[in-house]
This record gives C-alpha cells, sequence and structure tokens, in this order.
C-alpha cells in the first residue's frame, strides 16, 4: 500500500463552549483552555513533519456572538500573540493571518504584522491561522481583485487561487474538525477540494497530540485518487493528465 505524507492539514477547532458548559462553567472557559491546546499541536505539527498547519480560531460569522465571548476571543489572540512569539522565532515558523481582522485593536495589529514580517522568509512550519476569516468573502474577494486588475477578463482556475488571502497556502491534505459535527462552516471552501475530511468527536479542549498523530498517521494510508482509477500524486497531475486525456479523446473523436 502507498503511503502519503500530509503537507498540509487544516483543523476547525470546534466544541470549546461546550465543553465548559459540560463542566457547568461559561463558555469562555472553553475557549481559553482550548487556546493551550493550539500551542501543543503547532509543536507537534512541526515534529511531524508537516509543512503548513491552518487553524480556524475566529469565522466571519463568530463576530454574531455575545459581546462577552467575542471580546474574550479577542484577547485570548492577542496573549497568544505574546506567549507563542519566541516559539515562533526559534522553530523558523512562518506566521501568517488571513482574513478580515481590520477591526481588531490597534496593538493586536500591530503584533501581527511584525511577526509576519519578521517570519516571511522563514523556512519551517507555515502557520496560518484563519481569524476574521470566511470562505465566501475569500473567494469573492480573489475574485474582485482579478477584476481590478484585468477588466474585461475572465478569471481561470490558476488566477483564481493566485489572487487568494494567502496565495501560497495550498490545497488542503487533511481537515481535521473537532468538536462532532459534521460540517465545514465556511472554512476554507477552495482549498478542501479533493482534502481528506476527518471529524472527531473529541471537543477541542481535550484534543491530545495523540489523537492528531494518530489522525495523521490513518491518512498515510489513505489512497487518494482525484477523479483518476489508481493512486496519482497530486490534484495538479491528475489534472494535467485529464486535460491532455480529453484533447487526445476528442481530436481522435473528430477523426473518426
Ligand atoms: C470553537 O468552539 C471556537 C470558536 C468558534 C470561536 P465553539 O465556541 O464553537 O464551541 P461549541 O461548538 O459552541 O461547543
Ligand atoms: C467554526 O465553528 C468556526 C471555528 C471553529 C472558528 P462554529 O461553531 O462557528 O461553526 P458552526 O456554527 O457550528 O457551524
Ligand atoms: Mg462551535
Amino acid at each position: 500500500m502507498s503511503t502519503n505524507q500530509p503537507e498540509h492539514v487544516a483543523v476547525i477547532m470546534d466544541g470549546n463552549g461546550r465543553w465548559a458548559q459540560k463542566r457547568a462553567h461559561r463558555r469562555v472557559w472553553g475557549h481559553i483552555r482550548g487556546s493551550f491546546v493550539v500551542s501543543k499541536i503547532i509543536r507537534k505539527a512541526s515534529d511531524l513533519g508537516l509543512k503548513s498547519l491552518t487553524l480556524y480560531s475566529f469565522s466571519t460569522e463568530n463576530w454574531g456572538r455575545p459581546s462577552g465571548e467575542v471580546s474574550t476571543l479577542l484577547k485570548l489572540l492577542k496573549k497568544f500573540l505574546i506567549r507563542e512569539r519566541s516559539r515562533v522565532i526559534t522553530h523558523q515558523i512562518r506566521f501568517k493571518v488571513m482574513g478580515d481582522y481590520s477591526s481588531l485593536p490597534a496593538e493586536t495589529k500591530e503584533l501581527i504584522a511584525e511577526l509576519e514580517e519578521l517570519t516571511k522568509d522563514y523556512k519551517g512550519l507555515k502557520l496560518t491561522i484563519a481569524f476574521g476569516y470566511g470562505g465566501r468573502a475569500e473567494l469573492v474577494g480573489a475574485v474582485n481583485k482579478w477584476i481590478e486588475d484585468n477588466p474585461g477578463k475572465k478569471i481561470d482556475l490558476n488566477n483564481l487561487e493566485k489572487n487568494l488571502m494567502v496565495p501560497d497556502l495550498g490545497d488542503v491534505d487533511l481537515l481535521i474538525r473537532t468538536g462532532g459535527d459534521h460540517r465545514i462552516s465556511n472554512f476554507l471552501l477552495w482549498q478542501v477540494a479533493y482534502a481528506e475530511l476527518v471529524f472527531t468527536n473529541t471537543p477541542w479542549p481535550d484534543f491530545t497530540t495523540k489523537e492528531f498523530e494518530q489522525i495523521v498517521d490513518k491518512f498515510r494510508t489513505v489512497e487518494r485518487r482525484f477523479g483518476m482509477v489508481d493512486h496519482q500524486k497530486s490534484l495538479k497531475e491528475s489534472m494535467k493528465k485529464a486535460a491532455t486525456n480529453k484533447k487526445r479523446f476528442f481530436s481522435r473523436e473528430i477523426q473518426g
């Protein structure tokens, strides 16, 4: 059996609120506990040799939550940035935040900008935090950027990808959602086209590096076909082969 090394893993870190409520705590307690799990998973991702880790931390829709919960989540982001800074630098992690976070406090935005600038050429794990992120908004943004730069021209697959929020983020190989729900909730709609989807009932505050490793190990044994009939190395290769075969097929049809 062939083995795959996932390059890009994305995680929907869900189940914080219910975890806390089950323990008769306020929902925000779940977010606080969950934020420590984030640090452990980042470390594990580097150890497992992943190239990219993208974490869904706050969606465009999450702005609609009660203001106390939103303000705790904003504070936790700031604390996370301060706490992880030195570890990010030591491990040469390329750090980025994707999403519309323009309404964050100026101090938090400065912390993000400073860490992004400092780590932009680092060659370690590409760590991307999706904050104020929505997959639909990302796609609309990409198309609008294209129209602005290329009035009157049609957009194609490559150019759409080039205009996404983080153009070199690439396809997701493995998407994990904790918390028991089986949905995408507007996360990386473009990038998950051929991702393996893993849903675990474990709420995010209980998610361990051991479970993370088990999920990654299981991924290694999955046969990814990308629309073909046998194992294919990548979606790009599969698309190229499909296009060549299609051309060949039609020229044969025309020639009779
Ligand atoms: C995920 O946990 C964190 C965010 C969405 C910010 P939730 O807060 O959604 O927790 P549940 O799903 O309500 O338990
Ligand atoms: C998705 O979780 C967003 C994050 C984990 C940041 P939600 O809890 O917001 O998603 P729904 O409401 O269950 O779809
Ligand atoms: Mg949730």
